[in-house]
């Protein structure tokens, strides 16, 4: 089972460690099933750039980032190397060890 630790640029939000998640699930999902709060505006279907978020590390075993994904990312506030959009980031291995830094959404 795959495991995702999350940081916030929010200071006032602790970091928070999900595990046993499966693999096919995606950042954005995981953060939906565990009250961490990501906005999605499009729903998850890669139309948009507010579930943006930095994938510090665990990137290779993350679905691969696909042209339009990088399209919506370039209109994402402060996007890094980094950057993905979480509904876009399937993980792909039950052992997994992503680290998620989650931007400020407000
Ligand atoms: Fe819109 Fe991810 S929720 S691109």
């Amino acid at each position: 089972m795959a495991t995702v630790h999350f940081s916030f640029e929010d200071p006032n939000i602790k970091p928070v460690t999900v595990e046993n998640v499966e693999k096919g699930y995606s950042i954005l999902e995981v953060t939906e099933d565990n009250d961490i709060h990501l906005n999605h505006n499009c729903g998850g279907v890669c139309a948009c750039s507010t579930c943006h978020v930095y994938i510090n590390s665990g990137e290779d075993d993350l679905e691969e980032i696909s042209d339009k994904e990088e399209d919506f990312i370039d209109r994402a506030i402060n996007p890094r190397l980094e950057s993905r959009l979480g509904c876009q980031c399937i993980i792909l291995s039950d052992d997994a060890v992503i680290e998620v830094e989650i931007p400020d959404q407000s």
